[in-house]
């Protein structure tokens, strides 16, 4: 089903400090959150327990990566089996640091969000242009390829199971942002997309994610087609990521 998310990507941050203080400040305000946003926070795996045993289930909780295999030989890597015995609810898949510094091509995003689904997880699966693309003119196509491809396993039971993350790559980590505009235009072209692959496009949520800050957060998600945020730096300062949680219009 379609709902409103604010999902908070630590990245390679975080300590047990972090995760006791900034969750606890979380966890204390998310319940007074009248406008229907799930918050999700998705640290380092090593800090899962941590989060979750500070949230007392008042947020969710998520992965960064999983590997493309159920279990094995496969040193440093994790399962979304394991993901999911951890107490998970949420798996990112294809994050563009994952696609640029590690190599991951959209046959293996694909790979994973099968596994991700099969374990019963949600898969957040990004997508987004970079910057040399966006001023060739080919940025709705390129983010089209990448729904087309990294969802090409997903069966007609299992897309209640996926949610798709746009972020273009020249917004991450950059103080740049898409404008409103720019980003509905994108997530409305997604979900015509979707709904040519036959997946049940209205009832998908569709994140925007890219230096989104609680003063550009209103305007992206009063945009139709904007269903919520991935945070990347400002999820690691408690009031401003609960801040951006606000920011979500209840009526939408
Ligand atoms: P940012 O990161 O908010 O720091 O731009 C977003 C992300 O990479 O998910």
């Amino acid at each position: 089903m379609r709902r409103k998310i604010v999902a908070g990507n630590w990245k390679m941050n975080g300590s047990k400090d972090l995760s006791e203080k900034l969750v606890g400040y979380v966890q204390a305000e998310a319940g007074s959150l009248d406008n229907g946003v799930e918050v999700v926070i998705i640290p380092p795996a090593i800090y899962i327990r941590d989060v979750l045993r500070q949230a007392e289930g008042a947020v969710s909780v998520g992965v960064q990566n999983v590997g493309q295999w159920q279990s094995g030989a496969y040193t440093g890597e994790i399962s979304s089996e394991m993901a999911k015995d951890a107490g998970c609810d949420y798996v990112l898949v294809g994050h563009s640091e994952r696609r640029q510094i590690f190599g991951e091509t959209d046959e293996l995003v694909a790979e994973k969000v099968a596994l991700v689904v099969a374990s019963g997880l949600t898969a957040i699966v990004c997508v987004g242009e970079t910057l040399e693309e966006r001023e060739s003119g080919l940025a709705e196509s390129v983010v089209a390829s990448q729904v087309r491809l990294g969802l090409s396993a997903v069966s007609p039971g299992d897309w209640k199971n996926i949610v798709l993350a746009y972020e273009p790559v020249w917004a991450i980590g950059t103080g740049k942002t898409a404008t409103a505009e720019d980003a509905q235009a994108m997530h409305a072209s997604i979900r015509s997309v979707l709904k040519e692959m036959g997946a049940p496009a209205e009832e998908i949520s569709l994140l925007y994610g890219g230096s989104v800050k609680a003063d550009n957060a209103a305007a992206l998600f009063s945009e139709s087609d904007i269903d919520g945020g991935l945070i990347g730096g400002a999820s690691l300062d408690a009031k401003e990521f609960i801040s951006i949680c606000r920011y979500f219009p209840a009526s939408s």
